[in-house]
C-alpha cells in the first residue's frame, strides 16, 4: 500500500489525474491530513479515507487547486454579453427563464462575474437563473459570504467593482442584487446523480477543470455536460482546455478566442468517444496515467495577496531542480518578476531547458506580454516536440493574437498527442 492507492482512490472520487498536479503536491496535502490526524502510518490513512467520506473530502480539500478571479480571461465574458444582447434578451422577453451553469465555481467569481453581464443587461432575477457548482465545500461556503480581497481582482478594467461592492476593512463586499442572484451547492461534477433532475441550460461555464482530468474522465465530464446543455446551447471551458474538445464539439465561429463551443453531433461524439463514460460512483477507471506533460505552476497572474483569508491554493511544483521548484512556487504565489529571474539565470547555467522556457512562457502569459510568451512556447515545442500543454497554449495565444490558422494547425496537433495519450 502506498501513496499511489490514494491517488487512484482521489482520482475515482473527484476525477484528479496525479499527473496534472504532481504526485509531490498529493503527498503533501496526505501529510498534511495524517499530520492532522495523528497518523503516522500511510496504510492506515489510506483505510481511514476509504470508509470515511468526511476524511476523503478533507483530503479532496487539500488537493483542490481554487485559483480564480472575478472576469477571468475577459474573453468569455464579453461574448456572453453579446450572446445576451443578440440571443436572450429576445428569448427572455417571451416569458423563457435564461438558464446558466458555473461549474466548477469554486469560491464564486465566475457565477458573480456572470450574475453582474446578466444585470448590466437589464435582466431581472425572474428572467435568470445561475446554479454555481464545486466539489469544495470551503469554496461554497466562501462564495455565499461574497466578500473578496484584491487577489480576486486582477486586470485593469475595475469599474464593475466600484459598481457592485463596498470597500471595508474584511474586503470588497458584493452588492445583495448580485448575491441573491447565485444559487451555490456543494456537488461533484463526477458524480452519476449530478444530472438527475436539473433542467437542461443555455449556457455552460466548465472552466479550468478538464485540466485536471486524464482522457477518459475529460470524456466522461464532456458527455455529462453535453446531456446538459440545451441543442442550441453553448459550453465556454478555459483556454488551456480547448483541445479535449477537439474532433466531437464545434468551436463556435461567432466568438472565436472565447473558447466556446456547441454541443457535439451525437454520430460523431459516439464514434470519437473510446472509452465508456465512467462516473464516481460506477468507477471502472484506467488506473494507467496518461503521459501528458505536467503542468508546472497554477495561473500564476494576479496580486499576491489577498485582505481576507481566501482559501489557500496549492502549488503544483513538480520539478525536480530546486531553482526551478523555487520559481515555480514564486510564480504561484504572484511573484512573477522574481520567478521569471530565476528562470533567467537557469537557462544562463544550465543551458536551453523545455521546463524553464514553459514556465517563462507562463509568466509572460500571465503579464500580458502575448509575444513573448508565444516566443517561448516555440522554444518549449522546438526542444519537446510533444509538449501537449505547450501546444494548448501556444494555441490559445496565437489565436488571441488574430493567427487563427497558426492556433488551428498547433489544436490539431495537441489534439493528435491527447487521442494518442488516451
Ligand atoms: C481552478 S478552479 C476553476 C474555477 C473557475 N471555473 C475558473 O475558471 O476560474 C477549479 C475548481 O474545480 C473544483 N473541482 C475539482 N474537482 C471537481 C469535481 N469533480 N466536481 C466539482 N468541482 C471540482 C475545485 O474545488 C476548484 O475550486
Amino acid at each position: 500500500m502506498s501513496q499511489v492507492e490514494i491517488e487512484t482512490l482521489l482520482k475515482k472520487s473527484m476525477g484528479l489525474n496525479s499527473v496534472s498536479v504532481g504526485s509531490a503536491t498529493i503527498g503533501r496535502a496526505v501529510q498534511k491530513r495524517m499530520n492532522a490526524r495523528s497518523e503516522p502510518d500511510i496504510n492506515a490513512y489510506y483505510h481511514e479515507i476509504l470508509h470515511s467520506r468526511p476524511e476523503l473530502n478533507k483530503l479532496i480539500e487539500e488537493v483542490i487547486i481554487p485559483e480564480t478571479w472575478f472576469f477571468r480571461d475577459t474573453k468569455p465574458f464579453q461574448s456572453l454579453d453579446t450572446l445576451v444582447k443578440e440571443k436572450y434578451i429576445e428569448t427572455v422577453a417571451s416569458g423563457k427563464k435564461l438558464r446558466i451553469l458555473s461549474a466548477p465555481c469554486s469560491t464564486g467569481e465566475e457565477a458573480y462575474s456572470i450574475a453582474m453581464v446578466m444585470i448590466n443587461n437589464g435582466l431581472t432575477s425572474n428572467q435568470f437563473h445561475i446554479d454555481a457548482i464545486d466539489i469544495s465545500n470551503r469554496n461554497i461556503e466562501y462564495a455565499l459570504i461574497g466578500i473578496y480581497g484584491l487577489n480576486s481582482f486582477r486586470g485593469n478594467d475595475l469599474g464593475f467593482r466600484d459598481k457592485y461592492f463596498m470597500d471595508s476593512p474584511e474586503g470588497f463586499i458584493l452588492d445583495n442584487s448580485v448575491k441573491q442572484s447565485v444559487d451555490f451547492k456543494q456537488a461533484n461534477l463526477l458524480d452519476s446523480t449530478f444530472r438527475l433532475n436539473r433542467d437542461n441550460y443555455d449556457i455552460i461555464f466548465c472552466r479550468n477543470l478538464l485540466i485536471y482530468f486524464d482522457r477518459e474522465i475529460q470524456n466522461s465530464t464532456l458527455s455529462c455536460l453535453s446531456g446538459l446543455l440545451k441543442t442550441d446551447g453553448t459550453l465556454f471551458v478555459g483556454h488551456a482546455e480547448g483541445g479535449a474538445l477537439i474532433g466531437t464539439w464545434s468551436p463556435s465561429k461567432e466568438f472565436p478566442g472565447s473558447f466556446a463551443f456547441k454541443k457535439p453531433d451525437p454520430h460523431i461524439a459516439a464514434a470519437s468517444l473510446k472509452n465508456k463514460p465512467v462516473t464516481a460512483k460506477t468507477g471502472s477507471l484506467a488506473e494507467n496515467s496518461n503521459s501528458l506533460t505536467k503542468k508546472i505552476f497554477n495561473k500564476p497572474t494576479g496580486k499576491p495577496f489577498s485582505t481576507t483569508s481566501k482559501p489557500a491554493t496549492s502549488s503544483l511544483v513538480t520539478k525536480k531542480d530546486s531553482s526551478l521548484a523555487d520559481a515555480t512556487r514564486l510564480a504561484n504565489e504572484g511573484h512573477l518578476v522574481e520567478a521569471a529571474k530565476i528562470c533567467e539565470s537557469h537557462l544562463r547555467d544550465n543551458g536551453p531547458d523545455t521546463e524553464a522556457y514553459f514556465l517563462l512562457a507562463l509568466v509572460r502569459e500571465a503579464t500580458g506580454n502575448r509575444n513573448q510568451a508565444v516566443d517561448y512556447l516555440k522554444k518549449v515545442l522546438y526542444l519537446h516536440p510533444n509538449h501537449y500543454e505547450g501546444m494548448v497554449h501556444l494555441s490559445s495565444l496565437l489565436e488571441l493574437l488574430g493567427d487563427a490558422d497558426g492556433a488551428k494547425i498547433i489544436n490539431e496537433r495537441a489534439a493528435k498527442i491527447q487521442n494518442k495519450a488516451g
